[in-house]
């Protein structure tokens, strides 16, 4: 695991934005794996400043997203693609059609998780995955559990993710209960791996997944069995770090 400390938030979206445009440099049609969240927020901003100012070109990228809440609509103001919307895909030269997210209204959640995983796989598996990572150390919302799940599954989101989304909706009432999202083996499939983290709050959580047992208790603990994986911190967030 490579960890880079980088001063602040901007600092951690800039170095996290130029491996991502050095990505797309090398292999324009890559697959890249997005997350959600307040921790990619400032890397999508550095990439569509890239893209307008003509350093990159999203025309060939494909895209399949960590994760969706389950029983949002897509029109809805916290489900995950309008994020992705808003925060990246309605400012770059991207082709819509090659964006995917699980489908949080899917009816049928079993073929749900079995459609998103044949889709991966046909698309070749995911060339770059960006991530964030939660209080808890969870990645994607694979939530601290007594094993790793490997595909897309549905989970049951715990109190603490809750408590942590509701900033986002009117009331912690409003987030929803169930979320779909990649599983652990898909993520370590992944040929790259860049996790940003900032914020005092995540120290433990980046102690945790860096320093700690790998235990499903901590789903990030597992990343340190992946052979390419770039965390990029700020100060706070490092300051827990042997
Ligand atoms: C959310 C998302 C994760 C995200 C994490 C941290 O619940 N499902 O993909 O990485 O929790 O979120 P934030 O970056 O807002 O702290």
């Amino acid at each position: 695991m490579k960890v880079i400390v980088a001063k602040d938030y901007n600092e951690m979206s800039k170095k996290a934005a130029q491996i991502i445009a050095a990505q797309i440099t090398l292999q324009p049609n890559s697959v890249l794996g997005f997350a959600t969240g307040s921790s990619p927020v400032g890397t999508y901003q550095e990439l569509v400043k890239k893209n307008q100012a003509g350093e990159i070109d999203f025309s060939e990228i494909t895209t399949v997203n960590l994760d969706e809440y389950r029983g949002l609509p897509k029109e809805h103001e916290q489900s995950y693609i309008k994020f992705m919307n808003d925060n990246l895909f309605d400012h770059v030269n991207i082709d819509k059609a090659n964006t995917y997210l699980p489908n949080g209204m899917a009816n049928n959640p079993e073929e749900e998780c079995a459609r998103y995983d044949a889709l991966i796989e046909s698309l070749g598996g995911i060339d770059l995955q960006l991530l964030g990572i939660g209080h808890n150390g969870h990645i994607g919302f694979n939530e601290p559990s007594d094993h790793f799940e490997n595909g897309t599954h549905c989970v049951t989101l715990t109190e603490r993710t809750i408590e942590a989304n509701k900033r986002f909706f009117a009331s912690a009432d409003e987030v929803p209960r169930q979320a779909y999202t990649m599983g652990i083996g898909t993520i370590m499939a992944a040929k790259k791996i860049v996790v940003v983290v900032s914020g005092e709050d995540k120290a433990d959580a980046v102690k945790n997944c860096v320093e700690g047992v790998i235990t499903p208790e901590v789903q990030g603990s597992i990343l340190q069995l992946h052979p390419d994986v770039t965390i990029i911190c700020d100060e706070a967030a490092y300051s827990k770090l042997k």
